[in-house]
Order: structure tokens, then sequence, then C-alpha cells
């Protein structure tokens, strides 16, 4: 099965380099006009370039169709404006997919507030705030396709990423939401974690590594999340070729009676509320408040 996007319009941000400058050209390639969005600032987000217009160029060297767009993410006027604008030339937006990224690393201790704020502001408030732009139009139209960008840091954690991690995580569960208020409107979301060798980890993989993480060894992943059949409300690591689904479960756990409904009656039941057996994911927030009233008539019972 061939996945075409032809006919599609998609709008792919940070795309200027990395991993987004991949997703964009195998979008073009398989027939979607694209939108190239990207600031062409530096790793920590400060600066601008015409990086967009040159990943353009690259497109329609290849014969593709796309347009540059050099505007921040943090910006929700200057995204709806992009929006319109693709609309007005294309019709419609079919695909985002929000990679836009900058990185503050430094332990908890060090970081400051302002560098906190910053990271989440253009990890997840501009990855809100296009997608907020392209929400109604992808409604309307009754089709969209939505691919967030997480991280194993925001999964798992990792050290001097607090910022990064906060953020991270926040976009999977921006995930879970939208594809729950989308759902009735062919709207599907997702989440990729990716591991590449790009700018952003250009000081993380030694030299014996070089090319085994190429970031077009991702864009499989990134391109069939956001395809016609893609599924919606996953998380799905990729690198290397390597592909992984990651999940948000929940143990069985335990309803505690009334004369043990105190810190020590968790502390005593410890071992069988983290207990794994019948961990189930569920597909809606509801269901942990389900589980706790079957668990209570249970007791009661
Ligand atoms: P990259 O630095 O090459 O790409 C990020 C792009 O976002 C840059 O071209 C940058 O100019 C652009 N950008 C930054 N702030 C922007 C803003 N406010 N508005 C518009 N564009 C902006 O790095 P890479 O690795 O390609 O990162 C892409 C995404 O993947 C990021 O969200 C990153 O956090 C994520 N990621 C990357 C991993 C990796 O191993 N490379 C691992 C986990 C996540």
């Amino acid at each position: 099965m061939t996945i075409s996007f032809e006919d599609r319009v998609a709008i792919v941000t940070g795309a200027g380099g990395g991993l987004g400058r991949c997703y964009a050209l195998d979008l073009a390639k398989r027939g979607a006009k694209v939108v190239v969005n990207d600031l062409g600032g530096s790793r920590d987000g400060t600066g601008h370039s015409d990086a967009a217009l040159k990943v353009v160029e690259e497109i329609e060297a290849a014969g593709g169709t796309a347009m540059s767009n050099g505007a921040s993410v943090t910006e929700a006027e200057q995204m709806e404006e992009m929006v319109a604008k693709t609309v007005e030339a294309w019709g419609g937006v079919h695909v985002l997919i929000n990679n836009a990224g900058i990185l503050r690393d430094k332990s908890f201790a060090k970081m400051s507030v302002e560098d906190f704020k910053l990271v989440v502001d253009v990890h997840l408030n501009g990855s809100a705030i296009c997608t907020k732009a392209v929400w109604e139009q992808m409604r309307e139209q009754a089709y969209g396709r939505i691919l967030m960008t997480a991280s194993s840091t925001g999964l798992y954690g990792n050290f001097g990423q607090a910022n990064y991690g906060a953020a991270k995580l926040g976009l999977a569960g921006l995930t879970k939401t939208l594809a729950i208020e989308g759902a009735k409107y062919n709207i599907k979301c997702n989440t990729i974690a990716p591991i590449a060798e790009t700018r952003m980890t250009e000081d993380i993989f030694p030299d014996a590594m070089k090319g085994v993480f190429a970031p077009e060894k991702v864009a499989p992943a990134a391109i069939y999340l956001v395809s016609e059949d893609a599924p919606t409300s996953t998380i799905i690591g990729a690198g290397a070729g390597f592909f992984h689904a990651a999940y948000v479960t929940m143990t069985d756990g335990v309803a505690l009676p009334e004369g043990e409904l105190n810190a020590e009656g968790v502390a005593a039941h410890w071992a069988e509320i983290t207990d794994r057996t019948g961990e189930k994911t569920p597909q809606a927030g509801a269901e942990q408040s389900m589980q706790a009233i079957a668990k209570l008539q249970a007791l009661g019972g």
C-alpha cells in the first residue's frame, strides 16, 4: 500500500532543518503541498534566518510544491495568518506537524524561571497555538491529522531537562484530549518521541554512531501518523529504524476500607496499589473514577 498525500495540504513547524525538514521533504515527495514554517533561530531559540526558504527551494527543485513561513509558533496572530494564507492558496489544511523546538538545558537547581517558561512556551504553548490555528478549519472540512513531538525526556525523564520534559509530557497530554475532541470530526492526533542526530543532539552522539540515528529514519513513523489511515491517541517512539509504542497505564489498584483510609493504610497496601497485574491503558480520564467506583462497590459487597 502506497501512502499518498496527493491533494493534501500540510504545515510542518520548525521545518527549516533537522527532523522537520525531513518530514517536509517526504510529505512533498508524496504529493502534499507543504508550508515550511521556521523562525530560523539557533538551538537556544535566539536569532532568525531564512532556513524555511531554503527547504522550500529544495522541495521545489525536486518538483514539489511548498511555501515558507518565518514566524514563531509562539505568535498566535501570525500562526492564524499563516493558516489563512494557506487555506486561501491551497483550499485547506489537512496535516499539522508540531515539531518546532528549542533547548535551554541546565540542572533544575541552576535553571532560571525564564528558561523554564521559554522552553514550555515554544514546545507546549507553540504547539497549542498552531493547533488552535488549524482546528476550526479541520473541523469544518471533517479531516485533520495532527502530530505532536514529545521526547523520551518527557516520557521517562533526563538530567538537565526539567523545562523540556515538562513541555514534552504536556504535549502527550494535549494529544490525548485532542484525540477525544477531534474524533467526531475525523481529526486524529498522535505524538512522536523521536531520536535523531540533528543540531539539537549534536553533542550527544559519539562519532562512531554517525548516521545510525539519521533523521530520515524517524520520518516513516511521522508520515504514517499523519496519513489517511493513521491511528489516534498513540505515543510512538522512533529512531534509527526502531519503532515502539509508549502507554500511560493504570494499575488495577485497591480501595481502602474506612478503617484504613489514612497514610498508614496507603503504606500498608503499597505493594497492591502498585502491582502491575491486570494493568490497563485507559482511553479517557473518566476511566479512573469509574475504576474507583467499581472498587468501592466491590469493597461494599
Ligand atoms: P532542530 O533544532 O534541528 O529543529 C528544531 C527547529 O525548530 C529549528 O529549525 C528551529 O529553528 C525551529 N524553531 C525553534 N523555535 C521556533 C519557533 N518559535 N517558531 C518556529 N520554529 C522554531 O532539532 P530537531 O532535533 O530536528 O528537533 C525537532 C523536534 O524534535 C523538536 O521538537 C525536538 O524537541 C524534538 N526531539 C528531537 C530529538 C532528537 O533526538 N533530535 C529527541 C526528542 C525530541
